[in-house]
């Protein structure tokens, strides 16, 4: 399939790295996309003032104004096609998504999570890696399916664990690959590479799988 500039439609309700690094990213013509909205459950999401800064629509929806979660998606999916969006990009959004957003754009909603999935599914995953003990973590960006968390994993990056990680520095360097990985991942849907078996994701045309895995820092270990 040949490449095409996808329209995007962000969703965050925080401070908005990930969709700093989306924008970044289209504006230096790195990903062949354009953000087509930004969308905020919160109105003092700094996320939506980045948009603004980007001269990109920002919008945000009050929750409390819908009856129901269900009545909330169908708001979101109007606005998202009004803007004809091709992929919806989650970056930092906190609602659980229902099926009637997921139906309107089945395998066209993507989710950056920091950790990698399945392990720490759900809030404060640096945490849970280090609680757990865990050598290794990382990130995801999957396909967004009725559970929380879980969908088809498109990438994934690798971070080591550190003896005096808190949470905060691992969750900050795990957050640097997600920037990385969250713009690759847009560019393998714009390049129509992503192929969905089942819970497999294969990346067309890649070679034996590489470009899905992110290693950070890159092998170094002595034998
Ligand atoms: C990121 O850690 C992302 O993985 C998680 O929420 C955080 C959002 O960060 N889903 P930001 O708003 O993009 O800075």
């Amino acid at each position: 399939m040949p490449e095409k500039s996808v329209r995007l439609g962000v969703l965050a309700s925080g401070r908005g790295t990930n969709l700093q690094a989306v924008m970044d990213a289209a504006s230096a013509g790195r990903i062949s996309a354009s953000i087509a909205v930004v969308l905020s459950d919160k109105k003092d999401s700094p996320a939506l003032d980045r948009a603004r800064k980007g001269r990109i629509p920002a919008v945000t929806l009050d929750p409390g104004e819908s009856p129901t979660k269900e009545a909330y998606d169908e708001r979101i999916v109007g606005i998202l096609r009004e803007h004809r969006v091709d992929l919806v990009v989650l970056a930092g959004y906190m609602r659980i998504v229902t099926p009637v957003l997921i139906g309107a754009f089945r395998n066209r909603i993507i989710n950056i999570h920091p950790s990698l999935l399945p392990s720490f599914p759900g809030l404060r995953s640096p945490k849970m890696a280090l609680e757990w003990g865990v050598k290794v973590s990382g990130c995801t960006v999957h396909f967004v399916e009725e559970s929380v968390d879980s969908g088809p994993i498109i990438i994934q990056a690798a971070v080591s664990v550190r003896e005096d990680d808190t949470e905060a520095s691992l969750a900050a360097r795990i957050l640097e690959q997600e920037h990385r990985i969250l713009s690759r991942a847009i560019q393998f849907f714009a390049e129509g590479r992503l192929e969905v078996n089942g819970r497999r994701v294969t990346v067309r045309g890649a070679e034996a799988g590489p470009d899905q895995v992110v290693l950070s820092p890159g092998p170094d270990l002595k034998p």
